[in-house]
């Protein structure tokens, strides 16, 4: 198993303070650090108190969208009677994206915690962890934390001594990265194909088995216990940029970099100190090209826009892409960009459901227009296919999986078409067979 590397001391450590430390995955270990605490405090308040406290700390969903986290909470139906759930989004599928997977491995009772507060919260008995399919090992970590937590009291019929039934169902995906799409999840969860829902009815209406459910990422979760223990304002004070985004943030970086891994950052940070200080700047006798900083779903950055940028979700947005996973994914003077495009329009393609056509066809045929560049046999016209095709892939879907396999293709063309024109005018090299 690997070990994360020792954080740095521009991070700041919360979320991922315990990463690496085996004894905090056991349950003595996390209540040694101070755990279950803050749910023993947060049982004591009543729901609704709990909920302006996390809308006061300006918590943003984790996952991707940036939802605020106390909002959601709120928005679910006075109690009457019906069950309710929490499900926690631990599908983690978004490529470059590996921050929710070592919140899983390393610290299960931080995000037990975080999902037992979140339950009390929404009223909800029953919490649906989705764990993709592929994590094997933090899976395992999460069945063990589960059986201990529910064996010591803090979760099972009578929460930490509160009266509340609070109970935990771990359920495994299958390897889909649609699944991961709230929706989709639900129908995972009930045993239907992983297909996204139309909305409304919104989840907190009729989710999962038609009744009330909140889902919140696992990295979103497992920041409620610090704001229950420290309090909103204090959370709120975590901010170097706009306002609106508030806390830390993981992030997770691979590619062409000195020191890929996660770091958790106060949000707010330049971009380029994440970069250069924190994970060590470019490869040797390299120079970064370009950067996807929100998983591979988010429009590409120039190294100038991404360098001048501070990582929030505000301060990404002005420099033309967005926050998204918070993925970063790094690429140096030696990627060839029209292929990396292509990679993922490929994954785009290999993992939309199928269910609306833009995305069945609109994927697979810009693959197929992108392979056909790189064999050397694109025409000039397929500029304008390729930005047709993505006009008719975003806003049209159930869900945003084809706007995300658009994003990547017209922010390449806009910023690296001179590598397109390349391959088309015959002045590079086709890099792929013909097709
Ligand atoms: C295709 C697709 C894949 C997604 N994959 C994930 C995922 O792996 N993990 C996740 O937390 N959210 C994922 N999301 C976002 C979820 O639908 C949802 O917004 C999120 O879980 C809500 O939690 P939050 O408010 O705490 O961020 C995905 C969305 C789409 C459209």
């Amino acid at each position: 198993m690997g070990f994360p590397h020792p954080s740095h001391p521009k991070e700041t450590v919360l979320l991922s303070r315990y990463f690496g430390d085996a004894e905090a995955r056991t349950y003595d270990g996390w209540v040694a650090r101070g755990g279950y605490e803050a749910l023993r405090k947060a049982l004591a308040m009543t729901p609704e108190v709990l909920i302006e406290e996390i809308k006061a700390s300006g918590l943003r969903g984790r996952g991707g969208a940036g939802f605020p986290t106390g909002l959601k909470w709120s928005l679910m139906p006075k109690p009457d009677g019906r069950p309710r759930y929490l499900v926690c989004n631990a599908d983690e599928s978004e490529p470059g994206t590996f921050k929710d997977r070592e919140i899983l491995r390393w610290t299960p009772h931080q995000l037990l915690e975080g999902c037992a507060i979140a339950a009390h919260a929404i009223g909800a008995e029953r919490i649906y962890i989705y764990i993709r399919g592929e994590f094997t090992e933090p899976l395992k970590v999460m069945r063990a934390a589960v059986e201990e937590a529910t064996a010591r009291g803090a979760l099972g019929s009578n929460a930490l001594g509160s009266g509340r039934r609070i109970d935990v169902v771990l359920h495994r995906g299958a390897g889909a990265y649609i699944c991961g799409e709230e929706t989709a999840m639900l129908n995972s969860i009930e045993g239907r194909r992983g297909n996204p829902r139309i909305k409304p009815p919104y989840p907190a209406q009729a989710g999962v088995f038609g009744m009330p459910t909140t889902i919140n990422n696992v990295e979103t979760l497992a920041a409620v216990p610090h704001i229950v223990t420290r309090g909103a304002a204090w959370y709120k004070g975590l901010c170097l940029g706009n306002p609106k985004s508030t806390g830390t943030k993981l992030i997770s970086i691979c590619g062409h970099i000195q020191r890929p891994g996660n770091y958790e950052v106060t949000m707010g940070t330049p971009v380029k100190e994440i970069l250069y200080d924190m994970a060590g700047g470019p490869l040797e006798g390299r120079e970064f090209k370009a950067i996807i900083p929100g998983g591979s779903s988010v429009p590409i950055m120039t190294r100038e826009e991404a360098e001048s940028a501070l990582f929030d979700y505000e301060g990404i947005v002005e420099k033309g892409s967005m926050l998204g996973s918070a993925g970063m994914i790094v690429m140096d003077d030696s990627t060839d960009m029209v292929y990396q495009i292509w990679r993922l329009a490929r994954f785009y393609a290999h993992e939309s459901c199928a269910q609306c056509t833009q995305c069945r066809e609109g994927t697979a045929w810009t693959t197929k227009v992108l392979e056909r560049i790189l064999a050397g046999k694109g025409r000039a016209e397929d500029f304008q296919l390729l930005l047709d095709l993505s006009e008719n892939m975003t806003g049209k879907t159930i869900c945003v999986l084809s706007d995300s396999c658009a994003a990547p293709v017209v922010s390449g063309i806009k910023k690296f078409r001179h590598e397109f024109e390349a391959y088309i005018q015959g002045a590079r090299e086709p890099a792929m067979v013909a097709v």
